[in-house]
């Protein structure tokens, strides 16, 4: 039986992230350029997503490229960012087709000016979806996205739009890129790398963590199935006991 077809459907996550990794490797596996590694990988996205959308998650967020990525050979980033801009510009039919809206977290600025306006074009163009939204974290980094957070509050603070003894948890959240999304239930990593490479650090406080060495261009819909199986199978305390959990205390 496939593991789609053992889900239990009270209890699909609202959110799940992915950092989607080992596309350089599966690309020198077979004697490749690390970027084919990165094409083969749009074909992944585009299972996660299916998959995503068939069971009912609606928020997926996709570790697509990190603050420190810029750091890679030139020619590699270049490819990168080409790819991403023909992939959103393509797929922006097929995304209202199935009503999904995309939304992007990070560093928009830091992108190049023609990629930065084919992200805007496709976040409008999508922007009446609410099937399923597609959260695609680019030039992202949870230290720098913290850092950020904390310089506004503090520039609202001395402008006394915000009280200091009314801060609290939630106003962080609000002043996070990811403000109007819930927090991520579940977090897959692939490729057997067990770290969480500054991935929203803060969001992350209370999620299950799924790792699979199955390699992300290798990832297909049947492996999201599995980690969502693997999620349903855990018991979520948040701190308290099971006895609490099963009187509902
Ligand atoms: C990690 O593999 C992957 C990336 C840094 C880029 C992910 C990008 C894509 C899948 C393509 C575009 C995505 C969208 C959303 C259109 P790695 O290069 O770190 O692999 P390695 O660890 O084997 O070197």
């Amino acid at each position: 039986m496939s593991y789609k077809d053992q889900l239990n459907t009270n209890k699909i996550p609202q959110h799940v992230a992915i950092i989607m990794d080992g596309n350089g490797r599966w690309a020198e596996k077979q004697g490749e350029h690390r970027v084919f590694g990165h094409t083969k990988g749009v074909e992944s996205v585009r299972e996660a997503l299916t998959a995503a959308g068939e069971i009912g998650v609606k928020y997926l967020t996709l570790y697509a490229f990190s603050t420190e990525n810029w750091n890679r050979p030139k020619e590699e980033v270049d490819a990168l960012m080409d790819l991403l801009v023909k992939t959103i510009t393509m797929e922006v039919e097929s995304l209202n087709e199935n009503e999904v809206r995309l939304h992007v977290i990070g560093d928009l600025d830091s992108l190049p000016p023609g990629c930065k306006d084919a992200l805007q074009k496709s976040i409008d163009d999508t922007k009446h979806n609410s099937r399923v939204n597609l959260i695609l974290a680019l030039s992202y980094s949870s230290k720098w996205e913290i850092t950020r957070a904390i310089k506004n509050i503090v520039e609202d603070v001395q402008e006394g739009k915000l009280e200091l003894e009314n801060i609290g948890t939630e106003t962080i959240d609000q002043y996070l890129n990811t403000a109007n999304f819930p927090e991520p239930e579940l977090l897959i990593r692939t490729s057997g790398e067990r770290r969480i490479s500054n991935f929203l650090l803060w969001q992350l406080a209370y999620s299950e963590l799924y790792f699979t060495e199955t390699l992300w261009p290798d990832f297909k819909k049947e492996h999201f199935f599995e980690a969502i199986y693997n999620y349903q199978q855990r018991e979520r305390r948040f701190g308290k006991t099971s006895a609490q959990l099963l009187s509902n205390e």
